[in-house]
């Protein structure tokens, strides 16, 4: 049984960058291939061990919360029909987890949207997953994240080295090595930094395991950059706190397959990678795609 039991996802955010797809619905629920990108989420979550997910929700994400509820018509009327397979797809995401939800009132950044799982939470360590990343059930790092807190306690973060040139996209880390090759202590985190002013190749990607301390640190927290309360600007004042409060931060590097859904293009490409690797689909979309011609004008 794991030692983190709660996942906290944020699912509150405004979608921006998918309007206008996103206007009337979450984007959480923008489907890769036949699945919504956030019951992804959900499954590596619960592939961790963890029993309890939350939501961190928002107006108009009423979409996301009937997906993992019943819909008993939909049951009802594949079970008259006799379509075991399609009944079995439309329970899969109900029986996941238990499942909670917490609204955040205004879009104020992820720290805000961690701050609301606070009452849940209570004094227990949890793991915090965007959905924005998906990371490939074959390439499991969750289960590595819980280990590392149970060694080390505080929070750790999630590594990942990207091209130079692509570091300001991201939150950056400073890092020191430890005793465990695959661990490294986190020393400084930058978010978006300019490329010249980054610490290192290293991004910081959404999965987090956190020490309860957080909410204290995020109570605290001002506005950063873009006017958000930065959730990486609380990690950084948690790296310099002593271990007995619930400081120290470490980080862990991943280098497995992860799909980046978080804007159009990524989302295309994450959509057109896991379609052509399905066995039912796959074979004739990877056919089609060899046999477009791209060079021919529109
Ligand atoms: P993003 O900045 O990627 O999501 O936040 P967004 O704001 O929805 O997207 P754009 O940039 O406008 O297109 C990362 C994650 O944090 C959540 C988002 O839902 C997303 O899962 N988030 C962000 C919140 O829950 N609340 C916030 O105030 C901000």
């Amino acid at each position: 049984m794991s030692a983190v039991h709660t996942a906290v996802i944020p699912a509150a955010g405004l979608g921006t960058r998918f309007l206008p797809a996103t206007k009337a619905m979450p984007k959480e629920m923008l489907p890769v291939v036949d699945k919504p990108a956030i019951q992804f989420v959900v499954e590596e979550a619960v592939a961790a061990g963890m029993d309890d997910v939350l939501f961190i929700t928002s107006r108009g994400k009423r979409a996301l919360e009937d997906h993992f509820d019943r819909n008993t018509d939909l049951e009802v009327a594949l079970a008259e029909k006799n379509d075991s397979d399609r009944l079995a797809l439309t329970q899969e995401s109900t029986d996941l987890a238990r499942v909670h939800y917490v609204r955040q009132g205004q879009a104020l950044g992820l720290g805000h949207a961690v701050l609301m799982a606070e009452n849940h939470v209570g004094d227990r360590p949890f793991a915090v997953l965007l959905g924005d990343d998906l990371i490939d059930a074959r390439d499991p790092i969750l289960p590595k994240m819980i280990e590392v807190r149970e060694k080390h306690g505080g929070s750790v973060i999630c590594l990942m080295r990207v091209p130079r040139e692509d570091i300001s996209l991201y939150g950056c880390a400073a890092v020191e090595e430890t005793t465990d090759d695959d661990v490294l202590r986190v020393v400084d985190l930058i978010e978006k930094p300019p490329v010249e002013q980054a610490p290192s190749d290293l991004a910081i990607i959404g999965r987090y395991v956190l020490d309860p301390a957080v909410f204290d640190v995020l109570h605290r927290t001002q506005p950063g950059r873009g006017g958000e309360i930065q959730l990486t600007d609380a990690l950084l004042e948690l790296a310099s706190m002593p271990a007995e409060q619930g400081g120290g931060v470490h980080g862990v590097v991943f280098d497995g397959r992860r799909y980046d859904t978080g804007d159009k293009l990524s989302y295309l490409k994450a959509v057109i990678r896991l379609a052509t690797e399905r066995e039912d689909i796959g074979p004739d979309l990877r056919t089609w795609i060899a046999e477009q011609d791209y060079g021919r004008a529109p």
